[in-house]
């Protein structure tokens, strides 16, 4: 890829004495949905939260759009434009769901969602979060706790979205919600990719993944051992079944 938006290099991590990533390589190119995929356990979230400065990586390098972010503070690689939907969503339990939304909003920064990153991906409001998530503009005055789980799912995502992010960054998009509500985060992950949105996401269903996503990136043990597109990744069921186990 020429000029890739994320770019890690490296990036190796541990917990206490446990090394968990043993020098992860991965890019997502602007405007491509990219998917990091893997068994449980094989340091998925780790690599999200060592791009993110939530997990100090140890060796490595992170760029964003050029410039480097490996030890940075979180908040300072959120300003960077990576906005992350987390594991465990995180809704803040006490606030509304308009007040969740409200909590993270970030003006755009200069040129997101125009010229060369396409689209009309940047300037998040709530409006338009309750337009891409209409189940949410009925939800809007109810507390964080007595929402759904796909309703803190959307909130989650839109939760992100309000801080303009130039990558958004899915862990598990889909990871435990009813059918129905999959469906619909399916598609609105598909018009967000279409307005333009640069997506890194981590999800365990195959076909929805290498329907919309362009590139794909399979972690093994803290190792990067298969990458390719989604046509690649169609054509090699014994890649899926020696690294994903379905
Ligand atoms: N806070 C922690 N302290 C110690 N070890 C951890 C911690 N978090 C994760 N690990 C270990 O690091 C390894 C990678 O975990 P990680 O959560 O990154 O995997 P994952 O691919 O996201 O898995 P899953 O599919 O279950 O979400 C696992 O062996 C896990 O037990
Ligand atoms: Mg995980």
């Amino acid at each position: 890829m020429a000029d890739p938006l994320l770019e890690v290099r490296g990036l190796t991590a541990a917990y206490g004495r446990s090394q968990v990533l043993f020098g992860v390589d991965l890019e997502v190119g602007a405007g491509e949905m990219t998917s990091l995929l893997g068994r449980n356990g094989m340091g998925k979230t780790t690599t999200v939260y060592s791009i993110m400065g939530l997990v100090a990586p140890l060796e490595g390098s992170v760029r964003m759009a050029g410039r480097e972010l490996s030890g940075q503070p979180p908040w300072r690689i959120g300003q960077a434009g990576l906005g992350l939907v987390p594991e465990a969503r995180q809704v803040f339990p006490n606030l509304s769901t308009h007040e969740n939304l409200i909590a993270t909003a970030r003006a755009p920064r200069d040129g997101a969602g125009t010229g060369s990153r396409g689209g009309d991906a940047g300037g998040w409001t709530t409006e338009r979060v309750y337009e891409l998530f209409p189940a949410l503009a009925e939800r809007r005055g109810t507390p964080g706790s007595l929402l759904s789980g796909g309703e803190q799912q959307m909130l989650s995502i839109g939760r992100a979205l309000m801080t303009n992010p130039v990558l958004l960054i899915l862990d598990e998009a889909t990871e435990g919600l009813a059918p129905l509500v999959r469906r619909e985060i399916w598609s609105c992950l598909a018009r967000l990719k279409a307005a333009g949105q640069s997506i890194l996401i981590i999800d365990k269903n195959i076909d929805d993944l290498t329907r919309i996503a362009d590139r794909h990136f399979i972690i093994e043990k803290g190792r990067i051992v298969w990458s390719g597109t989604s046509g690649k990744l169609r054509a090699s069921p014994d890649a899926i079944a020696r690294h994903i186990g379905i």
